[in-house]
This record gives C-alpha cells, structure tokens and sequence, in this order.
C-alpha cells in the first residue's frame, strides 16, 4: 500500500534503506518477531547466522509478499503448493519446495529447498511492500531461545541498537506450521496454529509428521530450542500445587504456569512465550508447568513446552 502511493512511513522507510545497505532489520510477523535480511545478500544473511549465534547450516525462512513472487525462488511449484498457498497465505503456513538455481546457500543452509511463507502482519506487509524482494528471517532471538513475540522481547534478546519495527504483541504467538513438499508425500515438519488436519483438508491427502531420513534437520527439531534460562519441568495435569508444595517442602523456590481446563489452545500459544520471559526474570530455580491436553488442537503448543523442558533432561 504505501509502496504504491509513495507514502512510505518513516520507519518503514528506515527499516528499508537498512536492508539495502545489507543491514539487519527486526520486524514483527503475525507469528513472532522475524530478522530480517536481503534474501539476495548472501553478506547480509551471513550476518543473520552471526548475530544469532545459528550454525550456519540451519536455513532461514524465506518472506515474500505474495504467492506469485514464488516462482523468483523455487524451481517447481507442483498443485499442493498452490492448493496451500490459495487457502492460507497469507497466514501462519512455511512451506519447503526444490529452491531455483538463483537461490544463495546462506538462504537455505546449503540445502537444495528453500522454506517460504507470506506473512499476514501489516507491518511485515508494508516493509515487503516497500522493500521489493524477498526477506529472509528467522526468528529473532539468540539461537535456542524463547522467540520474541513482541518488540521489547527483540531488544532483550539484542540490546546493541538493532533496528525494530513495532508491532505490537504477536496475534498468534508461536512459529509458522512448516509442510514439506519435496518428497512424494507431504511432510509436517514443524506443527503451527495451521494444523495437520487443516492441511489435509485443502491438500485431500494424509500429511506424514516429521522429515524422512533425507529430508534436511529442522533446528526447531532438536533439542536445545524455545528455552529458557530457567529449567522448565512439566508436571501432569491437574499436579501443580502438590509439585509446588513438594518443592516449597524442600527449601525450593519455583514459578508456575498452570493450563486451567477453561484455557483454548489459541489464547494460551498467543500467550506462552511472554509468560515463559515474565516467570524467567523471577530468579526460580525452576519452572513448573502443567501438561496441557493431548488433543490435536494442543498440537502446537505441546511440541513447544516438550522441547523447552527436554533441554534440562
Ligand atoms: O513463524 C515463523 O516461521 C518465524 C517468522 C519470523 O516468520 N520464523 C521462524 O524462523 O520461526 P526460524 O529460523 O526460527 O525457524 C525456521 C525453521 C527452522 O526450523 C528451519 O530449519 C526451517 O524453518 N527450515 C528453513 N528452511 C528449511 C528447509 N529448506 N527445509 C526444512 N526446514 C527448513
Ligand atoms: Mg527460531
């Protein structure tokens, strides 16, 4: 839109002139706070890998305005991908297809896929309106941590003069759903608010959970991720406060996060992330948190605390 008119907000504006000078760039997504880089610049997304401290075999996710610029960066865009692509974008869904030839190995960690979404955020919007090419972002937090779900999170997790965009708080709160779509059958490689069985729907056939032994490693996939500071152990439903009282018994100063059998999955992953910061400044030496339903709906949300609790085992 602004782009159009010529009235590029200031910021946006800013943000933009960063970008082409191969600058980085943090800017909010309906998902989480991305950064972001010149997709084109191999330079800048070298400094993506080093300002969050990622190996640099972990790809990015590639941001586009819309499903047409697709064709800029894959080398087939097979009928799944448009089936997905017209129902869902843009929204919440990355999507993992064979990369063109024109496409950097710093963007893809050196794999021949690249992982693509168009994001729903205005802000994100506008700055890929303004800009004009593809931005590449990971989430934006040191490698392993929590992702930012609002502006003030990204200046935690860099405090050296980072240019963010303010977005406010982030409406769905946890990281896209990611579907491959380079083996025969679909793959869920990461679940998201965009759920298996809203993508079985629109593609008409099963979707298999988890990459096959040569679909590239997810860094989402392994262990050390979505922490914090702070150990987090789960406890089963309904379990808090005698957990609580065991550790109180015990001289032990724990925090907790309770799941009540009112909470909606939506509401609760729109949430959990500032919640995991606000309970990690408050010097426990552990985190309870209450087991959430094992419904599909709780997809998502289980995936995130599994992992932010497995880094302690
Ligand atoms: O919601 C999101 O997706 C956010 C916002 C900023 O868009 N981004 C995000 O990026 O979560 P990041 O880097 O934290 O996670 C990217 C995930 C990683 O797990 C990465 O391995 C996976 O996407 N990925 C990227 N390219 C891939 C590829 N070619 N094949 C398989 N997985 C890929
Ligand atoms: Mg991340």
């Amino acid at each position: 839109m602004s782009a159009s008119t010529g009235a590029v907000a200031p910021d946006i504006a800013a943000a933009v002139a960063a970008l082409r000078a191969g600058e980085l760039v943090a800017f909010p997504t309906e998902t989480v706070y991305g950064l972001g880089a010149d997709a084109r610049n191999p330079e800048a997304l070298r400094k993506v890998y080093a300002l969050k401290g990622r190996p640099s075999t972990h790809p990015l996710i590639l941001h586009v305005l819309s499903a047409d610029d697709l064709k800029d960066w894959v080398s087939d865009i097979p009928a799944p991908a448009r089936a997905l692509t017209s129902r869902f974008w843009p929204g919440p869904l990355t999507i993992v297809l064979p990369r063109s030839t024109r496409v950097s190995d710093e963007l893809t960690g050196g794999q021949d896929t690249v992982a693509i979404r168009v994001p729903a955020h205005p802000v994100a919007r506008a700055l890929l309106a303004a800009f004009g090419g593809g931005i590449a972002a990971p989430s934006a937090n040191r490698y392993g941590r929590v992702s930012p779900t609002r502006a003030s999170h990204v200046r935690e997790e860099f405090p050296e003069g980072l240019l963010v965009l303010e977005g406010g708080d982030c409406e769905v709160g946890l990281e896209s759903t990611i579907v491959s779509l380079v083996d025969a059958v679909p793959r869920l490689l990461r679940p998201g608010s965009i759920s298996r069985a809203d993508l079985e729907t629109v593609l008409g056939e099963s979707v298999k959970v988890g990459s096959s032994a040569d679909t590239p490693r997810v860094p989402g996939s392994t262990v050390q991720h979505y922490a914090p500071q702070t150990p987090l152990e789960l406890v089963p439903s309904g379990a808090l406060s005698t957990a609580e009282a065991a550790a109180a018994a015990r001289g032990e100063r724990v925090v907790t996060l309770a799941c009540p059998p009112s909470s909606d999955p939506a509401t609760y992953g729109r949430r959990l992330y500032a919640e995991l910061r606000r309970l990690d400044k408050l010097g426990a030496s552990r985190i309870l948190v209450e087991s959430v339903p094992q419904s599909p709906q709780w997809d998502a949300v289980r995936d995130r605390l599994s992992r932010a609790a497995a880094t302690f085992l």
